[in-house]
């Protein structure tokens, strides 16, 4: 599906798709509508049990153009969570550039959220920080993003204003409710191999304080729908050649299993504010 020889093409096929996916989202879990969607990245699983009760789920290979993801800790599954009278669509992974389907394959859950109804985009992931102030093991906000990847998942002359990707109002909010939380620059990094020590090292002298494999595609896929993004990055490790030891994917599923009672209570305010839930 995702064949990338007719662009444009391509694109209108990519925008349908996740139109129809949207509206079998809402068909199959009997849904009028979607008010914001969080994806669960890698070391969030776990803590999204703090959003609220279960009302249904689903497979996401249910619905068209999604494909498994096979990154660990992403099980694939699309969640609801009824909160008052409001609906929140949880993601249990995503898909990434590194799986090799492409930028329209990476956009299409977001795409497919805010076909749903979704005004809200809450992007979490696992990343290595770059700065040293942001402690290991902890959420840190994503201020703003360096799209290293050389991807988008926009064709054609669409030139999306990205000033305020990350919502300057809900950054506000969920700081308040969270003093000393950090917040940075998140380098967008293609993978699937962790970056150079020289490529941190480069990173680090044009503005970025974290990295990761996920999050600015659908970003961007986002805002070109005029939905609100908040970002969330945990940091599992220092950037490599900063730590004077070497980085694996364990270490950061171990580092992520450790954070998880922090990020419950965390996640259930963050729910809170993106919903406008009077406290
Ligand atoms: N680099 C890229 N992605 C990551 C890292 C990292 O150091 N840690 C967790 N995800």
């Amino acid at each position: 599906m995702w064949t990338e020889t007719n662009p444009e093409a391509d694109a209108r096929e990519a925008q349908r798709i996740a139109a129809t996916a949207g509206k079998e989202l809402c068909a199959r879990l009997n849904l009028d509508r979607a008010d914001a969607l969080f994806v669960m990245g890698s070391g969030w699983k776990e803590a999204a049990d703090s959003l609220g009760e279960t009302a249904a789920e689903l497979p996401m290979t249910d619905l068209p153009g999604f494909v498994a993801p096979s990154a660990a800790g992403h099980a694939g599954t699309i969640r609801i969570v009824v909160r008052g009278d409001q609906k929140l669509l949880v993601f249990f992974g995503r898909t990434h550039l590194y799986e090799g389907y492409g930028p329209l394959a990476v956009a299409h859950g977001v795409r497919t959220a805010i076909a749903a109804g979704a005004h809200t985009v809450v992007l979490s992931n696992a990343c290595g920080g770059l700065n040293a102030d942001l402690p290991i093991g902890e959420p840190a906000l994503i201020r703003d993003h360096i799209n290293f990847t050389a991807r988008t998942p926009l064709i054609g002359a669409r030139f999306v204003d990205l000033t305020d990707t990350y919502s300057p109002r809900l950054r506000e909010a969920i700081a308040a409710k969270n003093p000393g939380i950090g917040e940075g620059v998140y380098a967008g990094w293609y993978g699937p191999a962790f970056e150079t020590p020289a490529e941190i090292e480069m990173m680090h002298r044009l503005g970025a304080d974290m990295v990761g494999m996920s999050t600015v595609l659908e970003a961007i896929a986002a805002r070109e729908a005029g939905a609100e993004v908040v970002g969330l990055s945990l940091v599992t490790n220092r950037a490599a050649g900063l730590a004077g030891k070497k980085l694996s994917g364990e270490e950061v599923l171990e580092v992520a299993r450790n954070a998880i009672p922090r990020l419950r209570p965390f996640l259930d305010g963050v729910a809170a504010t993106v919903l406008g839930e009077s406290e």
